[in-house]
């Protein structure tokens, strides 16, 4: 039985000010909530912050990306070792804002997911096709071959299972669209069909995340999906009314 989890993506937004609001709202709620995870990715400056006031809570946290180097001299990169030391769990790769903005190759992509790793971080990796894409019918493709890296390397598929996927098509995120229900299950079905066709067991524990545009009155129905094991949320992780909406819509408390 997957756990589903929720997952706000802050991007580049919050002050300490409005980070400290924010999360006192959030671990006043999730107080009792065991059947749903619930996890935050601050921007890195906020990470010493938000492990301050998130200890001993049950809500999570991680980094929004990572180097793919231990240390030294990479001015203004961050290491996996580092966001353990900020007491991270997580760490969100291959965004495709990452991809897109900072050219973030599919191979760089699947190195950050070994770092990661191997540092003994959780990573949620991000994969989504374009709307040009979708409409050239092309999604299996660029989803095939942005996973190909992991699938095809018995150490990093065996990895999985401390994993996350993210599916995020590029043309929900931040537009108000959404996959429906059905195009999102469709999808999940298909990745989880891939990872089973290597190793049924990891597929089976596997938890894939939809992305995109989710709001409090859509989850309940994408959530409701067999393949769906909870979302990555932007825009609507923000605001402490929003977001808990949508982590009720998975959670019975
Ligand atoms: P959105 O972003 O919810 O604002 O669409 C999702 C994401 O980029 O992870």
């Amino acid at each position: 039985m997957r756990k589903p989890m929720v997952a706000g993506n802050w991007k580049m937004n919050g002050t300490k000010q409005s980070v400290g609001e924010l999360l006192a709202a959030l671990k006043e709620q999730i107080t009792h909530v065991s059947d749903v995870e619930v996890a935050v990715f601050p921007p890195y400056v906020l990470l010493g912050q938000v492990e301050q006031l998130l200890a001993g809570s049950l809500v999570s946290w991680g980094a929004q990306n990572l180097d793919i180097h231990t240390e030294g001299a990479y001015t203004g990169e961050i290491s996996a070792h580092m966001l353990k030391d900020f007491g991270c769990t997580y760490v969100l790769v291959g965004h495709s804002e990452r991809r897109a903005l900072y050219h973030e190759s599919n191979e760089l992509t699947v190195e950050k997911y070994r770092v990661a790793i191997a540092a003994g971080l959780s990573p949620i990796f991000c994969i989504g096709e374009t709307f040009e894409e979708r409409k050239k019918e092309k999604t299996y493709e660029v989803l095939s071959a942005q996973l190909l890296g992991i699938l095809s390397s018995q150490e990093n598929l065996a990895s999985l299972k401390n994993a996350v996927i993210a599916y995020e098509p590029v043309w929900a995120i931040g537009t108000g669209l959404t996959a429906s229900p059905e195009m999102a299950q469709d999808v999940h079905q298909k990745i989880r069909f891939w990872v089973a066709e290597r190793d049924k067991h990891i597929a089976d524990g596997l938890r894939i995340l939809y992305g995109g545009s989710v709001k409090s009155d859509n989850a309940k129905s994408l959530f409701a999906m067999p393949d769906v094991d909870g979302g990555l949320i932007g825009g609507a992780s923000l605001k402490a009314h929003d977001f808990l909406g949508i982590v009720k819509s998975c959670s019975s408390f």
